[in-house]
Formats: structure tokens, sequence, C-alpha cells
């Protein structure tokens, strides 16, 4: 289907009622709901839809860089770029059937990529939904260059939560992370699940493979398991950053909170021929609690 800037999007659902939205403007997941029909990604009410730059909300990609250097836009090309459909998607495991549902996309380099950041790749993105709503991306980021190339990647993660202030992360406790917030500078977290209290913009560094997000008023557990990606980055901006951007309304830091699984400390380093593969998937359930009443 189209979106209103004619904009080709995808929609999966599974057999039991889950969807997703994926936009080929970024590759970006742009809705993820469960079988009840919720959402359970945010997007800002001051997104804006239109491209180049990617919409504020959903999941999007962070390729090739992290962060703003060099000639590169800020967190990369691939967010801003359109994709295409993948005419030859690599096989699909024998183990993936069950009724999952797939879309398989393509980013190429354009002649003006290739100026700003000089090699050849192809980039294929597979985001999938499981029959118990789970959604996962796989990407697989080839060198088809004559020389090596470095990268930094996330899928930038926009949860929906009831109140920042109810939520709390746990599985990255006693990593150590580097604050964007002073110079990248290398702290070590101490024992607690993570709580929010103000803005917040860390990278955690080699975390576990699975990191799970509690959202105590929506009785809400988000559980990202994450292979090749060693790091997680945490952010939310808060009231103050909140105001300072124009696609974010002034409150809605408190109905957001951005995990992202990701590879920032030690880029990668793809020799010629070489391939890359990284996935994320996202299960939201039910928490269950030892009731205190
Ligand atoms: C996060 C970064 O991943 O993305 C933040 O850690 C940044 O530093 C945020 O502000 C949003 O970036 P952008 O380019 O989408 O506004």
């Amino acid at each position: 289907i189209k979106d209103w800037n004619n904009i080709d999007q995808v929609v999966l659902r599974s057999p039991r009622g889950a969807s997703a939205r994926v936009s080929l403007h970024g590759g970006q997941v742009i809705s993820w709901r469960n079988e009840r029909g919720e959402e359970l990604l945010f997007t800002s009410s001051k997104a804006i839809l239109k491209p180049p730059k990617a919409m504020r909300g959903g999941i999007s990609i962070y390729f090739p860089q992290f962060g703003n250097c060099g000639m590169l836009e800020q967190h990369g090309f691939a967010r801003n770029r359109m994709w295409s459909i993948d005419n030859e998607p690599p096989p699909t495991p024998s183990n993936d059937g069950n009724g999952k549902v797939s879309v398989d996309l393509l980013l190429k380099p354009s002649e003006d990529d290739l100026k700003c950041w000089p090699h050849c790749f192809e980039f294929r993105l597979r985001v999938s939904l499981a029959m118990d709503g789970n959604l996962t991306m796989v990407s697989r980021i080839r060198n088809i260059d004559a020389k090596p190339f470095s990268f930094s990647f996330a899928y930038h993660t926009y949860l929906s939560v009831s109140d920042i202030s109810e939520v709390r992360i746990e599985g990255l406790e006693t990593l150590d992370y580097l604050d964007n917030l002073c110079q990248r500078e290398r702290f070590t977290e101490q024992g607690d699940a993570i709580t929010f209290e103000s803005e917040v913009d860390r990278v955690y560094l080699g975390s576990p493979n699975i990191v799970a997000v509690l959202d105590h008023e929506k009785k809400r557990t988000f559980v990202i398991r994450k292979e090749g990606l060693p790091d997680v980055v945490v952010w939310n901006p808060w009231e103050r950053k909140s105001k300072t951007m124009v696609d974010f309304g002034d409150e809605e830091y408190k109905q957001t909170l951005c995990v992202d699984g990701a590879l920032i400390e030690r880029p990668v380093n793809l020799k010629p021929g070489e391939e890359w593969t990284a996935k994320l998937e996202l299960s939201a359930i039910p928490s269950t609690y030892c009731s205190d009443h």
C-alpha cells in the first residue's frame, strides 16, 4: 500500500491478528501491534512523515555510523533513503515456518552516498512477524567493494510506554556505559535495574543478549533478544531536550523509551566478499506480578 506521500509500505499480518507496517522509506518499521490491536511502538504526534528525514518513532536503522561525524548524516544515511523490495532474498531457514510472514528489503548506495561514504555494499533487511506476534529484524550487510570498510549499527527502537517514571530496564546492571551527555565518558552502572528521572543518553557495552523493559503501569514487558549486537543504546530526551526537537511533543518523553540493540564501541571491519549479520527479536508479554494486594 502507499502512504499519503506515495511511499510504499508493506503490512504484515499474523494469522492471530498481530500486525506490523514497514515503510520503504528508511526500511523503517512504523507500527507493530499485538493481537489485541494495541500499538507497541511509539510514533510522535509531531512526526514529519515526509522524506528525506526518518520519521520520529518506530524502529529505524542506524548505518553506517552512530552519531554525527565526518561528512555523513547523523546516525548514517540508511534511515533516510528509499529502500526497494529485495527480489533475490536470502533463503528462509527451514525452522522459520509456523505462520511467519516477512518482507525482504534491499539498500544499495547511491552515487551521492558514495561521495560521503565511498564503499559499495548490499544491505538486506528481513522484517518478520511470527504467529505469536513477535517481531524480528535480520540485517545482512555484504561488502561488494574491493577494500574493507568499517561501520557501526543500531536498531533505533521507540518503545511505547505508559509513563516513563514507572518503567525499568533489566539486564544492563553493572555494565560499563559511554555517556553521550558527557562526551562519551565511560562509567559503570551500579547494581540496580535502570529507572528514569532525567535525560538519559547512554551506550551500554557488552550487554547480555536478552534485555527486558518492564512497564509497571501497563503490566507489559518488552523482551529484546539480540544477536551480533553487543551494545545497547538507552535514550530518553526528558523535558528540556524534548522542547528543542521540532518533531517531538513537549510531553511525549513520558510515553516512550528508546532501547536499541546496537554495535557501536567496536565497529565491524568487513572485508571484501564478507557478510555481517545481526538480529533483533522483540516480544511484548503481559507481566505477571506477585500480587501486592
Ligand atoms: C539516540 C542518540 O540514539 O538518538 C541521541 O543516543 C540522539 O544522542 C537520538 O539525540 C535522536 O537522534 P535523531 O537524529 O533521531 O534526532
